[in-house]
């Protein structure tokens, strides 16, 4: 076995310096770059950041709640309306199967809907409605600024739309799953399976 001849002559100290300084422009660039991109509206951290954050609401008996009375249980939440006509029944009713399927499990966790149609979701509204529905689920409404200021922290889109009758809103539809800090750890897609759901929430659970 014989080992193969250095080919490569040792680097001279003028193309050493030379490529020492390339790597230190390189560096540099790398540096200044970064920061310029972080501090720019639109690129930065703030614009990329998971959904979540700080928010002032009211429950269904009109007490104030914001995202610190959720800190040290996990949170699934969503949003949605009363006068939903489809997705937000067939949600809430999906979410009351699974709460079943959990029994005491269901109490270790936040369960919230948000209501983005605050007009018409008072909190007497709220309660009539999810009364229909498992008793974890908790429904938070406030004023429209409000409800603006949470649905832009989950990144929550919701629009008014007019119909013959009045108006309808269409809205995201995704659960977000919290951690028991606040932090953003998934989120589930409308239609899926209970078993989906419950795993997801179990596994939320479990972190
Ligand atoms: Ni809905």
């Amino acid at each position: 076995m014989t080992r193969a001849p250095m080919t490569r002559a040792p680097m001279t100290r003028p193309r050493l310096a030379a490529l020492v300084a390339l790597v230190a422009v390189a560096v540099a660039g790398a540096i200044v770059g970064l920061a310029l991109y972080t501090r720019m509206p639109g690129l930065g951290p703030a614009d990329r950041a998971d959904p979540g954050g700080r928010f002032d609401l009211i429950d269904t008996a009109g007490r104030p709640v914001t995202d610190r009375d959720l800190v040290g249980k996990p949170t699934a939440i969503f949003f949605g309306f009363t006068f939903c006509p489809e997705v937000c029944p067939t949600e809430l009713a999906e979410l009351t199967t699974v709460l079943k399927a959990m029994g005491p499990d269901a109490g270790r966790l936040n369960v919230v809907f948000v209501s983005v149609d605050p007009e018409r979701d008072t909190p007497a509204q709220l309660r009539l409605y999810l009364s229909n529905f498992d008793p974890h689920i908790r429904g938070l409404t406030g004023t429209p600024a409000q409800v603006q200021r949470i649905a832009r922290a989950y990144k929550v889109y919701y629009q008014k739309v007019p119909t013959e009758g009045g108006y309808t809103v269409d809205h995201s539809t995704s659960l977000y799953l919290m951690d028991r800090h606040g932090r953003f750890v998934d989120r589930v897609a409308y239609g899926a399976e209970p078993q989906a759901l419950e795993k997801a929430l179990r596994t939320l659970l479990a972190r």
